[in-house]
């Protein structure tokens, strides 16, 4: 792979998680040979047939589609490709399985291993706790959070350019005419309005999106199945106040602020990162419309505020967790509010992309969760109340999934 922009760095850093699964899985478990000796499996039956974590067994599947070496079939099952049959399995005239071997004993293999069979997540470093224990270290919070602040200062200002149309809209240009004519204003470096807008990268970084598609998803529809819904400004009105939830360093929550005139927001996160959280929000200028709340996202979420924001947060979660999460979010939100999730989604039928798929393996070893797909996002939020859910690419294989409650 190429380095050709901030994303391509942290897509290595996150392959070397999965180089480490795909090493277990082949030499441990052997799976190919397993997965060959069947039509077609599940991630139910491969966990019960090589007595794994279901999760685990779910985002392995999705890795090994996404390398090209399982077929995923329309039932959702999978079987192996010619590849993986050639030279990954017992048999194989080319039997690279010897050569996987090599590095099997690597502390990362010993790590998935124990994932695989656990379900429970690594800890960070040795024998050391898991990041959320980890996470009430006020050393650790505070180098965490500089990682998350890292990786936003590239993605809040793509996430705000595809949730401008969410916004208070500017008003509009008055053509001077005659004598009328005027200077254009110096820019205020103070402003809340961005003047430049922000360029949109594909998923590789390399081709600027000036408007970036949205995929519609109805919720109700079977999976797979994409319909053409848009949000817009469809509710009862532009966003004003955003509760940006485990919102960390609040990069995210001042790039929305920066991008969407008029509004204000509040970052909510535990108690041990909130002091790196009102330090970054002053060292950017915005101490002024970005508050800080230190609390506990799991009991009742404050009301005033008309978009919740969950960045990298559903993937730390399971299914259950994030239903609880969005319950909250849907009883505090007013009629017409707005809930984004942003993070690295599958594709529908959970094939990939690589670089999605290689940050959920990442994701499965070090937390409860992984990588969502926008219709099982769907099956989470649909029957909770919400409408509208979609799916909007912002930059380096970044997305947001949009719902909003019914106004
Ligand atoms: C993976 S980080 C994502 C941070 C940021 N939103 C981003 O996109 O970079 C998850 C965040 O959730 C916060 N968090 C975890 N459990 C929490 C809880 N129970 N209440 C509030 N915040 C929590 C963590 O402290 C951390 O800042």
């Amino acid at each position: 792979m190429t380095i050709l922009g901030p994303g391509d760095i942290v897509g290595l850093v996150n392959s070397t998680y999965a180089a480490d699964l795909f090493v277990t899985v082949v030499t441990e478990f052997d799976i190919f040979t397993r997965l060959a000796q069947r039509e077609a499996t599940t991630a139910r039956q491969l966990s019960e047939s090589l007595e794994i974590d279901e999760r685990a067994a779910d985002v392995t599947l999705t890795y090994l589609a996404a390398l090209g070496l399982l077929e995923r079939l329309p039932d959702g099952a999978v079987r192996p490709t010619e590849p993986a049959e050639q030279y990954l399995k017992a048999g194989s005239s080319i039997d690279l399985r010897h050569y996987v071997r090599t590095v099997s004993t690597r502390q990362g293999c010993r790590q998935a291993s124990q994932v695989l069979r656990t379900g429970r997540p690594a800890s960070w470093e040795g024998d050391g706790g898991d990041w959320l224990d980890r996470m009430s270290e006020n050393d650790f919070a505070d180098s965490f959070s500089a990682a998350m602040n890292a990786r936003g200062t590239y993605l809040g200002p793509a996430l705000a350019e595809v949730l401008r149309d969410l916004g208070r809209p500017a008003a509009p240009e008055i053509q001077p005419t005659g004598d009328d004519r005027q200077e254009a204003p110096a820019e205020d470096p103070h402003s809340p309005v961005v003047h430049t807008p922000p360029v949109v990268h594909s998923a590789h970084d390399t081709t600027p999106v000036d408007h970036p598609p949205s995929v519609g998803w109805q919720a109700g529809s079977p999976p797979g199945v994409v319909g053409d819904v848009m949000v817009g400004d469809g509710g009862s009105g532009a966003v004003r106040k955003i509760l940006d939830i485990g919102g960390s360093s609040g990069i995210y929550a001042c790039s929305l602020v920066q991008a969407l005139p008029g509004t204000s927001a509040a970052v909510l996160d535990l108690p041990s990162v909130v002091d790196f959280t009102r330090e970054s929000i002053a060292a950017r200028g915005l101490a002024d419309r970005v508050d800080v709340i230190a609390g506990d996202m799991f009991g009742d979420l404050p009301h005033g505020f008309d978009l919740h924001l969950y960045s990298n947060v559903w993937h730390d979660w399971d299914a259950g967790s994030i239903s609880k999460l969005a319950a909250a979010s849907f009883a505090a939100l007013p009629p017409g509010g707005v809930l984004v999730d942003h993070d690295m989604h599958l594709d529908d039928t959970k094939s990939g992309p690589l670089r999605q798929a290689e940050f959920s393996v990442r994701m499965m070893l070090m937390t409860t969760g992984k990588c969502y797909s926008t219709p099982e996002l769907a099956a989470i939020l649909g029957p909770i109340g919400f409408e509208d859910i979609h799916l909007r690419p912002t930059t380096a294989g970044y997305s947001v999934v949009v719902a909003r409650k019914p106004a």
